[in-house]
């Protein structure tokens, strides 16, 4: 069969019949797995520890198989490139990768150079470079720490230094594997903004593990919930967060979902996020008569 006709139409992440096992371990990590997505998606990866989600990442950014030996069968296919058999020089400027800790991807002098590190080594032109850089700088808002070195900064600048450097690379999907452990509740939330204004302004597909699912179910598009290296369920983040079961598989209920559960509200008021259970409430309390609208 040909690549193409594996590949539907705007679909940038194809993924068939993966399973994968670490050298050295007795069991497989992925198992079969099988999932398209579509450009411009933003998917949220969710799942207990050790189920799988940073291996499947892995499998997505080349670093499996690329830099992990082990048994790898199926295909990995991204923006038309199978993962197996192209260069990760190639891959990274497909896909940028966030770590957990930021520390992993800041090491130059100064904010600007290790934005541009990923593009020297690239060998794009230094002006394309100093382009992009500022570019990038300008798109995260930190462009007043260019000449800061990385070690002075808080871990949510750092981190979007982090996002800056994979950005200038202008790649068209974004993985990132729990960007947000490190930060404390408010500068998570604003790195979620970051994430949210990348995917609107430039379109980019986001693949994020995240367990602070409070945080990012009203960005996604859909949550794919991974055990013991299968896909369990994947759906519309409503459809994910009030199935009952889901539970079962670690992923937590954000406290907007138990709240809203606790409401007498019907089956078609499933709220998401705090606006939208501030909305529903106004409107009953509407409906009541007890305040007069606004
Ligand atoms: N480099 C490695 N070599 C061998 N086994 C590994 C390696 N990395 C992960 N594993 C194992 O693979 C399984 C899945 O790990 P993975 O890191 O993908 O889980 P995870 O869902 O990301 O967990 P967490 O939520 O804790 O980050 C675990 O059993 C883990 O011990
Ligand atoms: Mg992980």
């Amino acid at each position: 069969m040909s690549q193409e006709s594996r590949v539907g139409p705007n679909e940038i992440i194809t993924i068939g019949g993966l399973s994968y096992r670490y050298y050295g371990s007795a069991q497989l990590v992925l198992k079969n797995i099988d999932l398209r997505v579509s450009a411009g998606e933003i998917i949220v990866v969710a799942g207990k520890s050790g189920s799988g989600k940073s291996t499947l990442l892995r499998a997505i950014n080349g670093l499996i198989p690329h830099q992990h030996s082990g048994d790898y069968s199926g295909s990995v296919i991204v923006d038309g490139l199978e993962v197996s058999s192209t260069k990760m020089s190639e891959l990274a400027t497909k896909v940028g990768y966030i770590f957990q800790n930021p520390e992993n991807q800041i090491f130059m002098f100064s904010v600007e150079r290790d934005i541009g590190f990923g593009l020297e080594n690239l060998g794009v032109p230094r002006r394309e470079i100093r382009e992009r850089v500022d570019w990038a700088m300008e798109t995260l808002g930190i462009k007043h720490l260019a000449l800061r070195a990385p070690h002075e900064l808080s871990d949510g600048q750092k981190q979007r230094v982090a996002i800056a450097g994979v950005i200038a690379m202008r790649p068209k999907i974004l993985i990132l594997d729990e960007p947000t452990s490190l930060l404390d509740p408010f500068t998570a939330k604003g790195l979620v903004k970051v994430v949210r204004d990348l995917h609107d302004s430039l379109g980019i597909t986001v693949l994020i593990v995240e367990h602070r699912l409070d945080l990012v179910a009203q960005i996604a598009d859909r949550i794919i919930v991974i055990d013991e290296g299968k896909v369990i369920y994947a759906g519309p983040p409503r459809e994910v967060l009030y199935n009952s079961e889901t539970s079962l598989y670690g992923v937590t209920e954000p406290t907007i979902v138990r709240l809203a559960k606790l409401l007498p509200f019907g089956k078609e008021a499933l709220p998401i996020s705090s606006d939208e259970l501030g909305r529903q409430i106004r409107d009953r309390i509407k409906e009541k008569g007890r305040v007069s609208p606004a």
